[in-house]
């Protein structure tokens, strides 16, 4: 069928064909599009190979194919556990939890990729998407792929491989089709792209970047009130405690109220407030008869139950106002984030969730409703955050495409810590973030390892809810739960120096979501981002960039190794820890307590203290490390740390410029400098 891409905006093209559909995710979710700067962006082409792209539209549904090039890689369709390079695979995006195996199912499957020819494209629909890299071959069209000899094992038997020459993307019983393009040059440009098409990235507030403890899932007020007490006494330092499902009169699902166990939640909301500390409560949305707001939001709900609550129809906007109403009571008792938990559904643990066919009243039927569920529930709090003009950074435990702005991270449990990296690692590709949580271990160092990739990720989440003591006085879980507690506080110590890293780096951390959120730059990204030339790196899932100067590169916690191999980027490189110079383009094995963090050359890195931390009135003491001759001015950026005065104009860049004797910095509020170190030119030593 003759086709045609249309110029939306310089860098964005759009394909429409066949019936449009009544409501498209962009309909619903993609307001926040950062037009002005998409303006200003240089006129791109549109890829050659969407010149020689075709559609298909017959009671199948619609079907999109691109030819591709041996050469072009892709990346990206959201949360995917399993795979990174996405050549030769055939994915089904669903949103379902704990997916056990490749196939395209994923808390967050966004209808997103980008290809190492520098363009991305969205398929915009909420239906099942089916995309394939080169998996199926037309007849008369293979190339050669070894076929014709069989392996004499299954592993290369099955291996999945680039054989055909097409992209497709397939969206069954879809009467039409509607794809964005967006053109970057690089993958990273490309992202960027999407990105600010879908609004920028989301701006958390200070303490958002600190330390969140989610407690035990049976602890009463007294003994949430009790931790936090411990926990200043011990100088823990987190910003933030996690409330599990307890604290309401009703869970699973969602009464939305405080109950008996939880008989002053004013009170409670003082405690913390007094100690700095910021309250996060669970919850699920589907709402509980026995919830002020049910006989209101059932009329606005879809028709099957989950969890025994009505499932409110986030795509009906009397849903959302219901909703979002009584979030906004929450929000002013005190609620400063909320975890968003179960909005994935899941055919893998248990079937629970409404069905493909539920009718909703929006008219999305129960596939669309719930690829994007988790998206539409995170839009309708924001909002709701968004009215009080306090900004979030919140749980969700799914998402879909136009995640960019959402400030929320998502989680999940059931995974190894190999599939941890490798999603944090292709989050970046599609506008989202997740956390590694800490939970449970095996062994003292597992925990360590674990804690070391949180306080290197965009959410410093030490997850507790099933042990009733700090997982560092007891990491393993029955004995914690018997309160058989460890002799010594050697682990608690290591615990505690690794959450004051991740104070140490607010700061730093605070200017990359700054820019995430003005130039669409994912703050977390894998390797292939800022370093596409370098082969090496096209499939490395385990090491990424925490914004532009920090490699990090965690030792699996659950592997029992005690170092890893890191490929460095062409350059020089510095060991965070030791100030040790490293010659990139060069494979080093470490063997090392500490995570492997390295500094790219030529750059300065501002850390505050351990013991900052992260507010409105926080001033930070910065140390200023300048690595190498030359470093790069550093741009941090000041404003009220917590509404959406930023906005409205109220922030400010602070360019930190090396002099001949020290940093110098414009005045500022927020932070100070005590003292400026030169990295790795004492004696750090070289390694080469
Ligand atoms: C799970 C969630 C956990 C915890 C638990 C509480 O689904 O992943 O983090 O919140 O529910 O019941």
């Amino acid at each position: 069928m003759e086709q045609t891409w249309k110029r939306l905006l310089p860098t964005v093209f759009c394909l429409e064909a066949g019936e449009k559909e009544a409501l498209l995710p962009q309909d619903i979710l993609g307001s926040r599009k950062k037009e002005e700067k998409l303006l200003t962006m240089e006129e791109a082409a549109l890829p050659v190979q969407l010149c020689g792209s075709a559609v298909r539209i017959d009671r199948n549904g619609a079907l999109f194919t691109m030819p591709v090039s041996e050469k072009e890689r892709f990346y990206g369709l959201g949360l995917q556990m399993h795979s990174f390079l996405q050549n030769g695979k055939r994915k089904r995006l669903t949103t379902n939890a704990d997916a056990p195996g490749d196939t395209g199912d994923s808390h967050a499957p966004a209808p997103f990729f980008v290809s190492s020819a520098g363009y991305g494209i969205l398929a915009d629909s909420a239906r099942t998407v089916e995309v394939d890299f080169g998996c199926s071959v037309r007849c008369g069209q293979r190339g050669d792929d070894g076929a014709g000899s069989v392996a004499d094992n299954t592993q290369e038997l099955y291996q999945e491989k680039q054989r055909g020459q097409e992209v497709t993307i397939f969206i069954k019983g879809a009467p039409g089709l509607r794809l964005y393009c967006f053109v970057g040059g690089t993958i990273k440009g490309a992202v960027e792209q999407y990105n600010l098409f879908c609004g920028g990235g989301c701006l958390p507030p200070l303490w958002g970047l600190g330390n969140l403890y989610r407690c035990y899932t049976q602890m009463t007020q007294e003994g949430v009130e009790a931790l936090l007490c411990q926990l200043e006494k011990e100088r823990m330092p987190f910003s933030m405690i996690g409330l599990e499902p307890g604290w309401q009169s009703h869970a699973y699902s969602s009464s939305l109220v405080f109950g008996d166990a939880f008989p002053h939640p004013e009170r409670l909301f003082e405690t913390a407030q007094e100690k700095g500390v910021k309250v996060n409560l669970w919850e699920q949305a589907y709402v509980h008869p026995s919830s002020p707001i049910f006989q209101k939001i059932k009329p606005y709900s879809g028709e099957y139950e989950v969890w025994g609550g009505v499932a409110p129809d986030f795509a009906f906007k009397k849903a959302r106002e219901i909703y979002g109403a009584h979030q906004q009571k929450l929000i002013r008792m005190g609620a400063a984030a909320m975890k968003l938990d179960e909005c994935d559904g899941s055919d893998y643990t248990g079937h629970w969730f409404f069905p493909d066919y539920a009718r909703f009243p929006s008219g999305l039927n129960g596939e669309e409703e719930r690829n994007l569920y988790g998206a539409m529930v995170a839009r309708t709090i924001e909002e709701a955050y968004r009215r009080e003009d306090r900004r979030t950074f919140s749980q969700i435990r799914a998402n879909y495409s136009h995640g960019a702005p959402l400030p929320f991270v998502l989680y999940s449990d059931l995974y190894d810590h190999g599939q941890f990296l490798r999603a944090l690692c292709n989050a970046g590709f599609s506008g989202l973030l997740w956390s590694p949580e800490v939970r449970q271990s095996q062994s003292a160092e597992e925990l360590v390892r674990r804690v070391q990739a949180v306080v290197f990720s965009p959410l410093s989440l030490i997850n507790a809810w099933m042990v009733p003591n700090p997982p560092w006085k007891q990491f393993d879980i029955d004995q914690n739960k018997r309160n058989e507690l460890l002799e010594d506080s050697v682990l608690q110590e290591r615990v505690r120096r690794l959450l004051g890293v991740r104070n140490r780096l607010v700061p730093y951390l605070y200017a990359a979501f700054f820019r995430y959120e003005q130039d669409g730059t994912p703050p977390f990204r894998p390797l292939v981002m800022d370093y596409p030339q370098e082969e090496r790196f096209w499939e490395t899932d385990d090491c990424y960039m925490m914004g532009d100067f920090l490699l990090i590169a965690p030792i699996l916690a659950d592997t029992g190794q005690t170092g890893r191999e890191v490929r460095l980027p062409e350059g020089g490189w510095y060991d965070f820890w030791t100030g040790e110079r490293y010659v990139g383009g060069q494979d080093y094995w470490l063997e090392t307590e500490e995570i492997p963090v390295f500094v790219k050359e030529n750059s300065m890195l501002p850390l505050a203290e351990e013991t900052d931390m992260p507010g409105r009135d926080t001033v930070f003491s910065l140390e200023v490390r300048l690595y190498g001759e030359n470093p790069k001015p550093f741009c941090l950026v000041e404003d009220d740390g917590e509404s959406f005065a930023y906005e409205r104009g109220e922030q400010r860049a602070l360019w930190l410029e090396k002099t001949e004797d020290g940093v110098r910095m414009p005045e500022s509020y927020r932070y100070r400098i005590e003292r400026v170190v030169q990295m790795g030119m004492g004696d750090g030593g070289m390694r080469e």
